[in-house]
């Protein structure tokens, strides 16, 4: 297995080690891009986990950073907000549903409308793939994918990454398995792009009903056996069931899912004896993971992920407003 391909070691004049304006996927990224992120991340979680004195930093004091939520969040919408805030910017959330897109008002519109209050970041999540390239086209400042339809949510991607290489030391030669709903999953896409670049091997795991089709050609192996799937995996990913981009039957009954693709402590051990036990949350206990699994600190590193969502977010609003903020050398 080949190794990551080090970041040029001289930089062409101009080129700063993280070239992109927007961050709408992993698609399109470098392996070392991903990994000067994943590194950028690692400065936060100690200030995070600091004094409440301690626990800010100014350099985004004076920028707007607008997140603009067209679909349902916890995790995501209040860590991007307490990252921003960490670092010092004035932070707005648009709600939507007291916006005028329940006017009818078009994305473009909103998007034009965002631009004319001289935002100097932007979040958006919606649930039409597709809708955050869209936007960042439309806008003069950065934009940050928090998830688009089945599309992307690099972010997602990023955290676990940086669980996974906190936890294990490393991701390079690792076996991670995808388990579950992979064909509506955002969160499936962008960790197969960025596992894979980063050179573990990913397996897919879940009723062929859920895989998507020729999802092979990602660089995956598919099963659509459970136990056969997590065999020896040092990393198992479950996925919740998304019903809200069901139309129609593709699983039977929560019950008999959970009998045939739910983590159970018995199931767990067809894995490595040491795998860690990841869930982007929101979870359905009981239906794909057992609380006896989500809950043992030993094996699961679900409330890590989202501490480690706060430190990704903080790296990837910094690195991507240094151009606008004229910090040297990315100016
Ligand atoms: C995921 C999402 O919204 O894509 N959640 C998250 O961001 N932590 C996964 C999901 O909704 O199941």
């Amino acid at each position: 297995m080949s190794d990551i391909a080090p970041r040029p070691p001289a930089t062409p004049e101009g080129v700063h080690p993280f070239p992109h304006r927007h961050l709408t996927g992993i698609q399109g990224l470098q392996p070392w891009e991903i990994m000067f992120l994943l590194d950028e991340a690692e400065q936060w979680i100690a200030l995070n986990r600091g004094s409440a004195q301690a626990r800010h930093d100014h350099r985004l004091a004076g920028l707007t950073q607008i997140n603009a939520f067209f679909e349902n969040s916890t995790r995501t919408l209040l860590s991007f907000e307490i990252a921003g805030k960490r670092l010092g910017a004035d932070v707005v959330n648009m709600a939507v549903a007291q916006s005028s897109v329940k006017k009818g008002e078009t994305l473009i519109d909103t998007a034009v409308t965002l631009n004319a209050m001289h935002a100097d970041v932007i979040v958006i999540r919606h649930e039409a793939s597709g809708a955050v390239d869209l936007i960042a086209d439309k806008v003069d400042c950065p934009v940050l994918n928090a998830g688009d339809g089945r599309h992307e949510h690099p972010t997602q991607a990023l955290l676990d990454a940086l669980t996974i290489r906190r936890r294990k030391g490393r991701i390079e030669g690792l076996t991670v398995a995808i388990c579950g709903d992979v064909l509506h999953s955002r969160v499936a896409r962008s960790n197969i792009l960025s596992l894979t670049a980063l050179n573990a091997q990913v397996r897919v795991v879940g009723p062929p009903t859920l895989i998507p089709a020729a999802i092979d050609r990602m660089g995956v192996s598919v099963h659509t056996d459970f136990d056969e799937g997590i065999a020896g995996a040092d990393v198992v990913m479950m996925l919740r069931l998304q019903r809200e981009r069901m139309a129609g039957g593709y699983v039977p009954s929560p019950r008999e899912y959970h009998a045939l693709y739910g983590l159970t402590p018995d199931r767990l051990k067809q894995a490595a004896p040491d795998a860690l036990v990841m869930h982007p949350g929101p979870m359905n206990r009981g239906v794909e993971i057992d609380s006896v699994v989500a809950d043992d600190p030993d094996r699961s590193a679900i409330t890590e992920q989202v501490e480690m969502g706060v430190a990704v977010r903080m790296a990837c609003l910094d690195v991507l407003t240094r151009t606008r903020r004229g910090v040297e050398g990315w100016a």
